[in-house]
C-alpha cells in the first residue's frame, strides 16, 4: 500500500480547511491496516495506532517526537534523512528498505514509502507508510545462504571430479607405460647386479684395492638411484594426490618427464631438440600436476610420430620468458598434425583416436594449466606436425 490516497485526502482536507484533516482522512488514517505517519521537519506530527504498535509504543506516545528514536543509530537517522529528503525533493516520493528500532531496542527490517504532501511546499511535510518486511528479508537471506552453500558444494563436486579425472588419466598412463617402465627399471638393476658380482669376485680373489672397490660401488649406487627415481616417479603418479603449490624449477620437471619417457623415445628413434631459456624459470605450481601435463604432451607427440618417416621424427621443447613474469613452454612434433575438425574436439574429455587412449589427457592438461592461471593452446607446427603451448607465472626475483 502506498501513502498516495492518504496524501490526497490530506490535500483535499487542507484545501477545505487547512488546519484540520477531514473526517474521512482521519478514519482512513486510524483504521488502516498499514502503519502511517505524517512527518514534518523530521518529527512525527501524527501517526496511527498500527504504527505505534509496530514500534511497541502506546497510544499518542510517538506524536510530536523526533524520528531519531525509531532508528538503530544517529548516523542511520542522518543518512536516511539525507537520501529520502533528496528523493522527495526530486520526485515527490521515495521508497527505502532499512533496519529500524522498536521501543525495546530490537531491530527489524522495514519498507518505508514516503510521499510529499506538496512538492512545492516542503514545510507541508510528507506522509509515510511503513511495512514490516522482516519475514521477506529472512527468506531472502535464507535463500542467499542456501545458494552460496549450493555453489560451494557444486564447486567441491567439480573439484573432486577434476581430481578423479586427473587420477584416472595418470593411472591409465602408468598402466600403458608399465611394459616400458619395467624395461627401464631392468637396466639399472641388471647393471647394479653386475657391479656387485664383480665386487664379490674381486673380494674373493683378494686382488683389488679399496679405491677400486669404492669406484665400482659408486657406480652401483648411481644405477640404484636411477631405479629408485623411476619407482618414486611412478609411485607419485599412482598415489592419491593432495594438491600442494611450491616454487619449482620448470626445466627440472621437463627433464624428469623426458627421462621417464626416454625408453619410448629411443624405441621410436625420435631426436630431441631442447631450446630452453638460459635462466631456468622457477614457477609456483603443483609439481605433480605440471609433470602430468608434460607427460601427456610429450607422450602424445611421440605417439603421433610413430607413423612418420623415421628421419622426420623430431621433438622440440622450447621455453621462453614472456612479458609480465610469465614463461611459455612449446612442445612441437613432426607427426601428422591435427585436422581442423579434430582441433575443436581434442580438448573434450573422452575424445580419442587411439585404441588404448582414454581421451582424458588433454582435457586434464587444460584444466590443470587453467587452475594455475595459464592457458593451453594448440597450433600447427609450420614445419609440419602439431605444436602445443602453455604458459605459467614465474616467481620473479624481488
Ligand atoms: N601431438 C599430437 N598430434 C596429433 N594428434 C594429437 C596430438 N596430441 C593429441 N592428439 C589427438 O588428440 C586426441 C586426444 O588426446 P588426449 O591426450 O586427450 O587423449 P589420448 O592421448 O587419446 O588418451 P589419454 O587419455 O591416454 O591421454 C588424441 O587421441 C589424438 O587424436
Ligand atoms: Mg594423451
Amino acid at each position: 500500500m502506498s501513502a498516495a490516497p492518504v496524501v490526497e485526502l490530506l490535500r483535499r482536507a487542507e484545501r477545505q480547511e487547512p488546519r484540520r484533516p477531514s473526517y474521512e482522512a482521519s478514519l482512513l488514517f486510524e483504521h488502516a491496516a498499514m502503519a502511517i505517519g505524517h512527518v514534518r521537519d523530521r518529527q512525527l506530527q501524527r501517526c496511527n495506532r498500527r504504527l505505534e504498535t509496530l514500534f511497541g509504543y502506546g497510544p499518542g506516545e510517538l506524536n510530536q517526537r523526533n524520528l531519531q528514536m525509531l532508528y538503530p543509530s544517529y548516523s542511520d537517522y542522518v543518512a536516511c534523512g539525507r537520501s529520502s529528503g533528496r528523493q522527495l525533493e526530486r520526485q515527490g516520493s521515495c521508497r527505502i528498505e532499512r533496519l529500524m528500532r522498536r521501543r525495546d531496542g530490537s531491530l527489524f527490517w522495514c519498507q518505508l514509502s514516503g510521499q510529499a504532501v506538496d512538492v512545492s511546499r516542503p514545510s507541508a511535510g510528507s506522509v509515510w507508510t511503513i511495512e514490516d518486511i522482516s519475514a521477506r528479508k529472512q527468506a531472502e537471506n535464507a535463500l542467499r545462504e542456501a545458494q552460496a552453500q549450493l555453489e560451494q558444494q557444486l564447486a567441491e563436486i567439480r573439484r573432486r571430479h577434476q581430481e578423479d579425472l586427473a587420477r584416472a588419466s595418470r593411472l591409465n598412463s602408468m598402466s600403458e607405460m608399465a611394459g616400458a617402465l619395467a624395461h627401464e627399471l631392468a637396466q639399472p638393476l641388471a647393471a647394479t647386479l653386475n657391479y656387485l658380482h664383480g665386487c664379490q669376485l674381486r673380494l674373493k680373489q683378494g686382488d683389488c684395492t679399496s679405491e677400486q672397490l669404492d669406484g665400482v660401488i659408486s657406480r652401483a649406487i648411481q644405477h640404484t638411484e636411477t631405479a629408485g627415481s623411476i619407482v618414486r616417479q611412478v609411485h607419485g603418479f599412482v598415489r592419491r594426490h593432495v594438491p600442494e603449490t611450491t616454487a619449482t624449477d620448470l626445466h627440472a620437471l621437463i627433464g624428469d618427464m623426458l627421462g621417464l619417457l626416454d625408453h619410448q623415445r629411443r624405441k621410436l628413434g625420435v631426436r630431441l631438440e631442447l631450446l630452453l631459456a638460459p635462466a631456468p624459470p622457477t614457477v609456483m605450481v603443483d609439481a605433480l600436476e605440471i609433470r602430468q601435463v608434460l607427460l601427456n604432451l610429450i607422450r602424445n607427440a611421440y605417439e603421433a610420430m610413430a607413423t612418420s618417416p623415421a628421419e622426420q621424427r623430431l621433438l622440440r621443447i622450447e621455453s621462453r620468458p614472456l612479458a609480465g613474469g610469465r614463461v611459455e613452454v612449446t612442445i612441437s612434433d613432426r607427426g601428422p598434425g591435427i585436422s581442423p575438425e579434430a582441433c575443436s574436439q581434442i580438448f573434450d574429455a573422452y575424445f580419442t583416436t587411439k585404441q588404448d587412449g582414454l581421451g582424458l589427457g588433454l582435457a586434464v592438461c587444460r584444466s590443470i594449466i587453467e587452475s594455475h592461471g595459464g592457458s593451453l593452446r594448440v597450433a600447427s607446427n609450420p614445419e609440419g606436425g602439431a605444436c602445443f603451448r602453455f604458459d605459467l607465472n614465474t616467481v620473479m626475483n624481488p
